[in-house]
């Protein structure tokens, strides 16, 4: 049985597979702390026992199955304490790697191992929620699932970051985002989402940068940009909901302050156009950024630390926007797009569009971009046969992890991180 149905049954006889977790030897007793994937349990082996002689021998991470009684224990991990009678050790292995160092050097070189700490399981299992919360909401709103390629002919959010691939005799590239797909797509069957791996041959070290990242998308026909702001907002919700009530025994282990996420379930999120964020970050941080100006980390920072909900930032100037942002009618320099800036400094989490139905000034904005427009005319046919307004948004699901879960670094969020200058193991 795992060691939560031992401590669920509480009393009697129980047997239990894991790992030691934690090894104490004292001349006439050995304590054991055994770990599964969802709890640990402190186990005891008197010396007259004969399981006494392989308790000394383990070592921490030797796998065993343990036999014995559970009772009430107060001063134990979990509240109760295993009496073993019998202990069989499934692989004794060597002296576990991760003992004394645990510089981030060492952690990441033998990143394999560390998946099996506390710490990093639970991030695991908070990212499996987060993934869980994003499907379960478009499923229930009736969007299908959808798989995009990851070897593209093109790119996608600009050419600066794109990770060449030789492909037979052809030059290919691993996919920015699947939108363009994604845009094709809703053309047959209306709302789509799609959870990806996304690359970024991103030239920053930052704390919230990786170069392989997964990206959560939708795509919905019909939607325009305030539809898609009141979705983006349900959805965080619904997210940051589920964490709450599926992981806080996680949140726990990570010391994470649940006050801080409770206000993203019972309050408005915060919305601004970039122009108002320019006169905000002004009046109040004193802070002078020219119009025209993509917000850097710095202003979203001094942004963010204002208000403890999401801010919903529409509206950027078009000139410094992706090619498929379309411009707004009622005020021609500015596209009509959003990024959703998460609380507490952890930056852009969401970023997203109405998409562009007019070919000529993608055209434009392509070619201004060194891209030969030939190549996106498959794209453009989506524009040529009964276009329909539509929308869609890109989530970084390890910059919302990182948020929710309180990281340091956005390298925790992902199991084998890639950045510049890290991709091994
Ligand atoms: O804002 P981005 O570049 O948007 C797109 O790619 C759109 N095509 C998505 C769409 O509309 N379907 O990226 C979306 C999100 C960002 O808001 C950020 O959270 C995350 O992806 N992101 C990164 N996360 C980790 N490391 C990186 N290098 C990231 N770059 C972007
Ligand atoms: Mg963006």
């Amino acid at each position: 049985m795992d060691i939560q149905k031992a401590l669920d049954k509480g009393k009697g006889k129980v047997s239990i597979k894991g790992w030691v977790y934690r090894k104490r030897k004292q001349s006439n007793q050995v304590f054991l702390i055994i770990r599964d994937a969802n709890n640990v349990i402190q186990c005891v082996i008197e010396k007259e026992s004969k399981a006494f002689e392989d308790a000394t021998k383990v070592f921490i991470e030797s796998s065993i199955e343990i036999e014995g009684d559970i009772q009430k224990e107060p001063r134990a991990p979990s509240g109760y304490e295993i009496k073993v009678k019998s202990l069989n050790i499934v692989h004794l292995g060597e002296p576990y790697k991760i003992a004394k160092d645990f510089s981030v050097e060492f952690l990441a070189d033998n990143r394999h191992l560390w998946l099996r700490s506390r710490k990093m399981t639970s991030i695991m299992k908070i990212r499996h929620t987060i993934l869980s919360a994003f499907r379960e909401h478009y499923t229930n709103k009736g969007y299908y699932e959808f798989t995009a390629p990851v070897l593209q002919p093109t790119q996608c959010e600009g050419g600066s970051t794109l990770f060449e691939v030789k492909y037979y005799k052809d030059q290919m590239f691993l996919s920015q985002s699947a939108q363009l797909y994604s845009e094709a797509f809703i053309m047959g069957l209306e709302k789509m989402f799609v959870i990806g791996p996304t690359f970024r041959a991103e030239k920053s070290k930052t704390s919230r940068h990786l170069c392989e990242f997964w990206m959560a998308e939708m795509e919905a026909a019909w939607m325009d940009l305030d539809q898609m702001q009141d979705d983006i907002e349900e959805l965080l919700k619904h997210i940051v909901k589920k964490v709450l009530q599926d992981n806080k025994a996680e949140l726990e282990i990570l010391k994470r302050d649940i006050s801080k996420l409770e206000p993203i379930v019972k309050k408005k999120f915060k919305r601004m156009t970039y122009t108002e964020v320019l006169d905000f970050l002004k009046k109040k941080e004193n802070m002078e950024v020219p119009w025209g100006k993509d917000l850097r980390t710095v202003e979203e920072d001094n942004l963010s630390k204002n208000f403890d909900v999401p801010v919903i930032v529409t509206k950027y100037p078009k000139e410094i926007m992706a090619f498929y942002k379309p411009e707004d009618p009622k005020e021609k320099k500015v596209a009509l797009c959003l990024d959703v800036i998460a609380p507490e400094g952890y930056g852009e989490i969401i970023g997203g569009s109405q998409r562009d139905l007019d070919v000529k000034a993608m055209t434009k904005f392509l070619k201004a971009e060194g891209e030969d427009p030939k190549n996106y005319e498959w794209y453009f046919d989506s524009r040529k046969y009964g276009s329909v307004p539509h929308s869609g948004h890109g989530m970084g699901v390890e910059r919302v992890i990182s948020w929710i879960c309180g990281l340091d670094n956005i390298k925790d969020a992902i199991p084998f991180p890639r950045t510049m200058e890290r991709f091994k193991p």
